[in-house]
């Protein structure tokens, strides 16, 4: 069976107190023995706290960017061997926040998948379309290019350390998520490009994460499809309960 993941973008919210309080009550309620991976993607300034509290855990920290260089003069940026230092696991790059509000585009992104492989941190790498796309059609094609764009001279052995996230513009903090089906249908596209690229070996094996306004209502409907493979998170991942609901997602 795939590996399941379930993983938690804060974005740009809570204070060092409140995302403390928010770790532990994500780890005092956590079920034993889960058999699926948990991932929480705090500010970078809480990225240590949040280690340091997990690391005897199950439970994996993710950065929610990081820089395309490891060193340099670049003021307020920071680096793959930073996050390494960190002992951070994930990094989410390419999330549509940045692609639209920083200008992040496929040439850059694909250096920091680079960067993030490098030091072993495992990117979460996110892609979706915007309503206009799905509108006129051309969903397929701008995800295959957002593929193609990022794992831009990308090996079948590092591809198989990636996940990808697909988030539907549209779906994203808007409370309209993708229905399960809709999902689905994108995610097995990814799936047979994936495929096509660095062999089924690699694309069996390959998480693909569904993010936009997932729910404790929505997640198991979601989790029932054979290509969704987990879920990221953003509005709900900030309440305790919500998210230890959706971590805890039940089988169809
Ligand atoms: P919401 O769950 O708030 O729609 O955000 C999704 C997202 O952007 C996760 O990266």
């Amino acid at each position: 069976m795939r590996e399941k993941i379930i993983a938690g973008n804060w974005k740009c919210y809570k204070t060092l107190e409140e995302a403390r309080n928010l770790v532990l009550e994500i780890m005092n309620g956590l079920k034993p023995d889960l058999d699926r991976t948990v991932v929480l993607c705090p500010p970078f300034p809480y990225l240590q706290m949040a280690r340091e509290l997990t690391l005897k855990s199950k439970v994996k920290i993710g950065a929610q960017n990081l820089w395309k260089e490891d060193w340099g003069a670049y003021t307020g940026e920071v680096s793959a061997p930073m996050l390494n230092s960190l002992k951070v696991d994930f990094v989410i790059i390419g999330h549509s926040e940045r692609r639209e509000y920083f200008k992040e585009d496929g040439a850059l992104l694909n250096a920091k998948l680079k960067r993030a492989l490098a030091w072993n941190l495992r990117p979460i790498f996110c892609l979706g379309e915007k309503l206009h796309d799905r509108e006129e059609g051309i969903t397929f094609k701008i995800v295959e290019r957002q593929i193609e764009e990022g794992f831009e001279g990308i090996s079948s052995e590092e591809a198989s350390k990636v996940v990808i996230a697909y988030e539907p513009v549209w779906a994203i903090g808007t409370g309209r998520n993708a229905t399960p089906e809709q999902a689905q249908e994108v995610h097995e596209f990814i799936r047979g490009k994936i495929g096509k690229l660095f062999g089924t070996v690699v694309s069996q094996s390959f998480p693909i994460l569904y993010g936009g306004s997932v729910k404790p209502e929505n997640i198991d409907s979601l989790m029932a499809m054979p290509d969704i493979d987990g879920a990221l998170v953003g509005g709900a991942s900030l309440k305790g309960q919500d998210f230890l609901r959706i971590i805890h997602y039940q089988r169809e």
